[in-house]
């Protein structure tokens, strides 16, 4: 895991990136491993579409589980608290990303319920971390969630 190796002059993430290590989703190896940079990404037809059907349900601006927002560029500024949402070009430092890879029985795996994302949206995800996170601001870059998707009861 060359990625995960880079993180290694801190300590935390170092423990948090040999705890991801073992939990990765094996299916999603490949797309770990590799390093080409993948064609250009676009958040509106890409990137908003995967993040509104499988994660704004839980993480919107009204109810942002564990205080995580991704309804827009400013939200997803801030910090989980396992550490930084996105680092431009460092998808494996992301928490965005991490709990994207892992096994579908690891705690920390997103989403917790309903089905995880498949190898080709965790791709898109990691090309478009990749390629800088571009976010665009105002409207463009405004997610809502999909009216009657939140849980219920969470
Ligand atoms: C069904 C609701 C639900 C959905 C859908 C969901 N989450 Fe979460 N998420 C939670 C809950 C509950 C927590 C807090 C408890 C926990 O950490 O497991 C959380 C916490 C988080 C955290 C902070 C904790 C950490 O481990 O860093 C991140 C980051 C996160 N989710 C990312 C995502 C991403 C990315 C998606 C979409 C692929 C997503 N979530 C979809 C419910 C959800």
């Amino acid at each position: 895991m060359i990625y995960l190796r880079s993180v290694a002059p801190l300590a935390g993430l170092l423990m948090l990136a040999s705890c991801v290590q073992t939990d990765i989703n094996p299916k999603l190896r490949k797309v770990l491993a590799d390093s080409r940079p993948g064609a250009r990404v676009g958040f509106v037809g890409d990137i908003g579409p995967i993040l509104r059907d499988s994660c704004l349900p839980c993480h919107n601006a009204e109810r942002a589980m564990a205080g995580v927002d991704f309804s827009s560029s400013e939200a997803m500024m801030a910090f989980s608290p396992e550490g930084p949402l996105i680092v431009p070009g460092e998808p494996v430092r992301s928490r965005l990303f991490q709990v994207i890879v892992l096994r579908d029985d690891a705690p920390d795996a997103m989403p917790p319920t309903g089905h995880a994302l498949n190898s080709g949206e965790v791709t898109l995800l990691r090309d478009w971390i990749r390629q800088g996170a571009d976010w665009p601001d105002g409207k463009e870059g405004q997610l809502k969630p999909i009216p009657g998707s939140e849980p219920r009861s969470m």
